[in-house]
C-alpha cells in the first residue's frame, strides 16, 4: 500500500442522455434510391460515478531529496581494541559451565591459561530513517458534521500536509485527513438507499450459530448510512537498518555476534552520512561505502530521507587457550556480556 508510485488509475462509470436535432438534404436519383447528407447537433448530459475505492491517489516523488556532496568522507578519531584479564575469562567460563548440567566446573577452576588472544572485530551499522506518503479516498457516514471542503481553499500538496514530527529511528504509520478535500456524496456502498446488505447473514437477517451447531440463532440488522468522502493521507516512517561484521576468526561462528552488544565508540549522525575513510579495518570502510551508496540509491528516489546514522562498534572477542590435565583446549569469550562459546570441553571423567 505504501509505495511511491507516480501514476494514477481511475475507474468511472458514466450514463449519458443525448438529444439530437438533425437537418438532412436528400437527392433521389431514381425511384427508391436516394442519397442523404445529414448534419446533427446533439446535446448530452452525462452523470459519471467514480468509485473512491477504485480511485487511489499516489504520491508525487519526494519534493525534497537531499543530495550528497561529492568526495566527502568521514574519519574515525579513535580506535579501540579489546582487553580481557585471566580472572574475567575464568569467571565467564565458570558461569557458562555452571549453567550446563553435564559440564564439570573442575576443569574451569583448575585450568592453566596458555594464551588469551584478543581478536579485533568491528561491527558497522547504517540506519536510514525514511518517510513515504500516500493518499487514498476514504468515507464515513455523514450525520451533519462540518465538512472541510474545497470552498475553504486548495488542498496542500502531499509534502506540505501538516503532520506531527516522528519519533526518530522508529517505524511508524500515521494517518491524517487532507485539509479541504472532504465532500458529501451519495453513499457508494449502498447506492444511497441507506442500507447495506449484511455480509454475515447475506441479507437474510438470520445467521446460523456456529457455537451451538445451529440449535440456536442470532439476529443481525442492516445499517443505514450517508457518506462523507475525504481524501485521507498515510504517512509511514521506517528505519532501514543494515549491519556488517567481517569474519576475523574462522573457528568462531559469526551468527553468535547477532545476540551480543558491542561498544559503540563511533556514532556519526546527519541527514546524510559519508563513507568512512582511513579506518584501520578496510572491510569496514568498504562496507560503509557500499551501504551508503545502496541506501541512497534505494531510498532517495522513492522516499524522503529524514536522517542517517552510522555506528562502529567494537565487539569483544577473545580466544582463550588453556591446558587441563596435560591436554590443550580452547574457548571463545564474546560480546560485552562476556558470553562463552565452547566447541570442546574436558569432561570430568577424562581426569581418571
Ligand atoms: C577523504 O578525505 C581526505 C581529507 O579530507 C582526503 O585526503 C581523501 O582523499 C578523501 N578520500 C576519498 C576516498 O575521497
Ligand atoms: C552436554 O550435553 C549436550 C547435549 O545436551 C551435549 O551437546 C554436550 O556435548 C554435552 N557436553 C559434555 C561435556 O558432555
Ligand atoms: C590443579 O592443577 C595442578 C597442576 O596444574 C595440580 O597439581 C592440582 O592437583 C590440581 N588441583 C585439582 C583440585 O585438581
Ligand atoms: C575494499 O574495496 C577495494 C576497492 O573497492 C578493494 O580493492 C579492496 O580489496 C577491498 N578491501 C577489502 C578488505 O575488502
Ligand atoms: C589456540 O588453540 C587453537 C586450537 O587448539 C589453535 O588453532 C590456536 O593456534 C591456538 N592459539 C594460540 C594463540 O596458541
Amino acid at each position: 500500500m505504501f509505495q511511491c508510485v507516480n501514476m494514477c488509475v481511475c475507474v468511472c462509470v458514466c450514463v449519458c442522455v443525448c438529444v439530437c436535432v438533425c437537418v438532412c438534404v436528400c437527392v433521389c436519383v431514381s425511384l427508391g434510391v436516394c442519397v442523404c447528407v445529414c448534419v446533427c447537433v446533439c446535446v448530452c448530459v452525462c452523470v459519471c460515478v467514480s468509485d473512491p475505492a477504485h480511485n487511489p491517489l499516489y504520491p508525487p516523488p519526494p519534493a525534497y531529496s537531499p543530495q550528497p556532496e561529492l568526495n566527502r568522507n568521514t574519519s574515525v578519531p579513535e580506535v579501540r581494541v579489546p582487553v580481557v584479564s585471566e580472572d574475567e575469562a575464568r569467571t565467564a567460563l565458570l558461569q557458562f559451565v555452571e549453567s550446563k548440567w553435564n559440564y564439570s566446573t573442575k576443569p574451569a577452576r583448575n585450568m592453566t591459561f596458555r594464551t588469551l588472544q584478543p581478536v579485533v572485530v568491528y561491527r558497522y551499522w547504517l540506519e536510514t530513517y525514511t518517510e513515504t506518503r500516500t493518499s487514498a479516498w476514504t468515507s464515513e457516514p455523514f450525520s451533519g458534521q462540518t465538512v472541510d471542503g474545497p470552498q475553504y481553499g486548495l488542498s496542500p500538496p502531499p509534502w506540505e500536509v501538516p503532520v506531527s514530527p516522528p519519533q526518530r529511528y522508529e517505524d511508524q504509520v500515521q494517518m491524517t485527513r487532507v485539509p479541504h478535500s472532504s465532500f458529501v456524496k451519495v453513499c457508494h456502498k449502498c447506492n444511497g438507499c441507506g442500507r447495506t446488505r449484511c455480509t454475515h447473514c447475506s441479507g437474510r437477517g438470520r445467521k446460523r450459530c456456529t457455537r451451538c451447531h445451529g440449535n440456536g440463532r442470532i439476529r443481525r440488522n442492516g445499517k443505514s448510512a450517508n457518506c462523507i468522502s475525504c481524501h485521507g493521507r498515510g504517512r509511514k516512517t521506517k528505519n532501514n537498518i543494515d549491519n556488517f561484521i567481517p569474519d576475523r576468526q574462522p573457528d568462531f561462528p559469526d551468527e553468535k555476534f547477532s545476540k551480543v552488544k558491542g561498544d559503540s565508540f563511533f556514532v556519526d549522525e546527519n541527514q546524510l552520512v559519508y563513507p568512512i575513510y582511513g579506518f584501520p579495518d578496510q572491510e569496514i570502510c568498504n562496507a560503509s561505502k557500499k551501504f551508503i551508496t545502496d541506501h541512497l540509491a534505494r531510498f532517495s528516489s522513492s522516499c524522503r530521507i529524514l536522517q542517517q546514522r552510522q555506528t562502529i562498534e567494537l565487539v569483544p572477542l577473545t580466544h582463550a587457550n588453556y591446558t587441563y590435565n596435560g591436554k590443550n583446549f580452547d574457548y571463545f569469550l564474546y560480546g560485552l556480556e562476556n558470553k562463552v562459546y565452547v566447541s570442546k570441553y574436558p569432561t570430568a571423567c577424562s581426569i581418571m
